[in-house]
């Protein structure tokens, strides 16, 4: 008999705390974190919609699931089809809306060519794909707190990767799960990004929080509390224009620029630190008092459309 299809792993990383990532695919997307308290288990993202993420949580608990997303981009996000409901920054649900109407065809798509070859026979267009259809949206702000039974998660708003991007403090075990708000390649370089100054804000907001935690899970990447300080020290060049400012080609194109210079070979920074981050030159300050400007370009097309 052919072998099923496990789509994903999940790793304890703490008291009822689960680490969950893809099998199956080349290099994870991204990590999702599934926190289990007395009342209610916490998802916190969602990766990217290859499997039925929800599914998978239930062989892990039987409590009832509640789901956040720390921002909006697909990658923590495309799991939230299996749901009825869920938590979002209100800054980050346009951009959400920009992710609307994916068929699960393409993800079964995307799912056979981010497979290496043993696991391609194993992927059925089933029911670990989803249409991603609007599902009911509820706003989580800065200072709001999921109340677990045993476990209170926090939420801290830290924009700038996205303006909505929020971090979630579990008091219990002291782990902020940041999202990409904070790491060693941090994207505060797109249009939907905030412009640096506001990021600065973010980091000095859980800069405040830092003493709460001790280790930061993120979407991608894991490092302890004290990455904040690094990014501080680095915005901090960025707004005084005397960062490394190494050009390079953005993600969805255009230049952008790098706060500090890469090692040549392997990963990380030159001088050795772990923090970094692109930004776009043209939105480190901004000239009025204007935060979210809105204009007509192709996603503001696709959202009318909506
Ligand atoms: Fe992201």
């Amino acid at each position: 008999m052919e072998e099923k299809m496990v789509y994903y792993s999940a790793e304890e990383i703490a008291d009822g705390s689960y680490k969950i990532y893809n099998n199956g695919v080349e290099r994870p997307f991204a990590y999702c974190y599934l926190i289990v308290g007395k009342d209610y288990a916490l998802l916190i993202d969602s990766i990217i919609g290859l499997g039925n993420v929800k599914k998978f949580c239930e062989t892990l608990t039987d409590k009832k699931i509640i789901l956040v997303n720390t921002h909006a981009h697909s990658d923590h996000i495309g799991g939230n089809f299996f749901f009825d409901c869920c938590y979002m920054h209100p800054r980050d649900m346009a951009l959400a809306a920009q992710s609307y109407g994916y068929k699960k065809e393409q993800l079964y798509e995307m799912a056979l060519q981010s497979a290496p070859a043993e696991y391609r026979d194993r992927i059925v267009l089933d029911d670990n794909f989803a249409d991603w259809d609007p599902i009911k949206t509820l706003p989580v702000y800065g200072g709001d707190a999921f109340d677990l039974g045993d476990r209170i998660i926090e939420v801290v708003e830290a924009g700038g990767h996205t303006a909505g991007s929020i971090v979630l403090i579990d008091h219990k075990t002291r782990i902020a799960y940041s999202g990409d708000a904070c790491n060693g390649s941090t994207l505060v370089e797109f249009d939907h990004s905030l412009p640096i100054i506001d990021y600065m804000e973010s980091l000095l907001r859980l800069k405040k929080h830092q003493g709460e935690f001790d280790m930061m899970y993120g979407g991608h990447e894991i490092f302890d509390n004290t990455i904040i300080d690094e990014a501080i020290e680095t915005v901090a060049r960025v707004l005084a224009g005397t960062d490394d400012h190494v050009e390079a080609d953005g993600m969805l194109g255009g230049k952008v620029c790098w706060a500090a210079k890469k090692k040549e070979v392997g990963y990380g920074r030159e001088d050795g630190k772990r923090f970094n981050m692109s930004y776009n030159p043209g939105q480190v300050s901004v000239p009025k008092d204007w935060r979210q400007v809105i204009r007509l370009n192709d996603n503001t097309e696709k959202e009318n459309q909506a």
